[in-house]
């Protein structure tokens, strides 16, 4: 028998649990071993829970149980998911987690640990939640240069776009929706400005390309200016808008990566991932394009991937797994303004013909975009494809000739 412990009964670690003992029968066939929950760590109490028994307050007692063999860790956030990791893998305890945020920050420092001490450090659920993305990069594509990784990552943004899209509701009123419904954060601020689907291309990137990439160095936007205007002119031009990240390994062995609003044309593969699923696109040099989809998000598909790790775990307690990747550097990231990218514009200004005459003149030809109900003096255009740092220089200059930029959105080649 194999015992372990849940650090954090929230939604994943209490669906975690639940697997556990639900399908106890059969994940120890797959196993070769049962496996028991020993404790589980919570500061509040769950009084009548069928697991009363289990849960403890204080980290040290699992640290010091030298039965406890592996830790899943589903608390969220760094601290002090990060200390607890830290110390278990110092202390011979294989690791699983679903923590994004620890993954993406600290996933080099750990994996080295892990390394060191023959153990496993396992985080399938970190990205995609239930869909199969980590193994599948760093095992069955493994024969692959990946050439390029691209993907909705969050559920929630996802979920906002496509009721706009379907619905016509605007940003404000899908996010109050969202929330309702449970899908948002109270503060949704990781979701709707970028920075969780920045942390799951991190890990993407990092695994790829075996050179770990920090949130830092990524540039990252949300949907919240995404205006309905926009929608209207991304249907015109024959496409939607989706939150992508993006990571594509360059010549120069340097790294292109970004997160951002995206016009996707209709036929991308990527366009009709809708709702709270997420869509996870590798384009490698021999399979060609792969695509993932499935519920990145919730309870059970979540707990699906740790449960998955943990099983891993315990078949490989001998023949570490091999998951690894290098510290980052300062320079492995291209600035995003190197990129070549087309730009969807849409503007203000009093004067509709002198101002195509001066957008013209400045960024080159641009291919005109309508929509039914525009505003007076409301003009839309998307720009030829150029370094992004010249496009956003002939935008600025537009601004001192009677052209108000009101929003900018890339086009993706997907
Ligand atoms: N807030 C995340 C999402 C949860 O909406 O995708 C899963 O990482």
């Amino acid at each position: 028998m194999v015992e372990i412990a849940v650090m954090g009964y929230g939604t994943v670690g209490s669906g975690v649990v639940e697997v556990l003992d639900k399908h106890a029968e059969s994940i120890a066939g797959r196993a070769k071993e049962q496996i028991h929950v020993k404790y589980i760590l919570d500061l509040r109490d769950f009084p009548g829970s069928p697991y009363e028994q289990k849960f403890v307050k204080s980290f040290d007692q699992i640290l010091n149980d030298s039965n406890v063999k592996i830790v899943v860790e589903v608390l969220g956030g760094l601290h002090p998911a990060f200390d607890y990791v830290k110390a278990c893998l110092e202390n011979g305890k294989s690791v699983v987690t679903s923590n994004k945020e620890l993954v993406a920050a600290k996933g080099a420092e750990l994996l080295k640990i892990a390394q060191k001490n023959n153990l496993n450090f396992l985080f399938e659920a970190s990205v995609g939640g239930g869909i199969p993305i980590i193994r599948p990069i760093s095992q069955c594509l493994a024969a692959n240069e990946v050439v390029e990784i691209a993907g909705i990552l969050n559920g929630t943004t996802n979920f906002i776009l496509t009721k706009m899209i379907r619905e016509k509701t605007t940003f404000a009123d899908t996010l109050a929706l969202a929330q309702r419904l449970g899908y948002a954060e109270r503060n949704p601020a990781a979701d709707i400005e970028g920075l969780d689907a920045c942390r799951k291309i991190c890990i993407l990137a990092s695994l790829a390309y075996g050179k770990h990439v920090y949130p830092e160095q990524v540039h990252t936007e949300g949907i919240s200016g995404i205006r309905l205007e926009d929608i209207e002119y991304a249907a015109a031009w024959g496409g939607v808008i989706k939150l992508i990240g993006q990571v594509r390994m360059m010549e120069n062995g340097k790294i292109q990566i970004i997160v951002c609003p995206m016009f996707l044309s209709r036929d991308s593969q990527l366009a009709n991932v809708d709702d709270v699923f997420n869509g996870i696109l590798v384009r490698g040099d021999s399979t060609g394009d792969v695509v993932f989809y499935g519920k990145g998000a919730g309870k059970f598909p979540t707990a699906s991937a740790v449960v998955a790790d943990v099983i891993d775990c315990v078949k490989h307690f001998k023949a570490r797994k091999y998951l690894f990747w290098d510290d980052g550097s300062p320079d492995y990231v291209e600035s995003y303004l190197d990129n070549r990218v087309s730009l969807f514009v849409r503007a203000s200004t009093d004067h509709e013909t002198l101002a195509f005459q001066n957008v013209e003149n400045k960024l080159g030809p641009v291919t005109r975009l309508f929509r039914g109900a525009r505003e007076p003096g409301e003009i839309a255009f998307v720009t030829r494809k150029a370094p992004e740092r010249e496009i956003r220089q002939g935008l600025r200059d537009l601004s001192g000739l009677g052209v108000q930029i009101q929003n900018v959105v890339r086009i993706g080649e997907l």
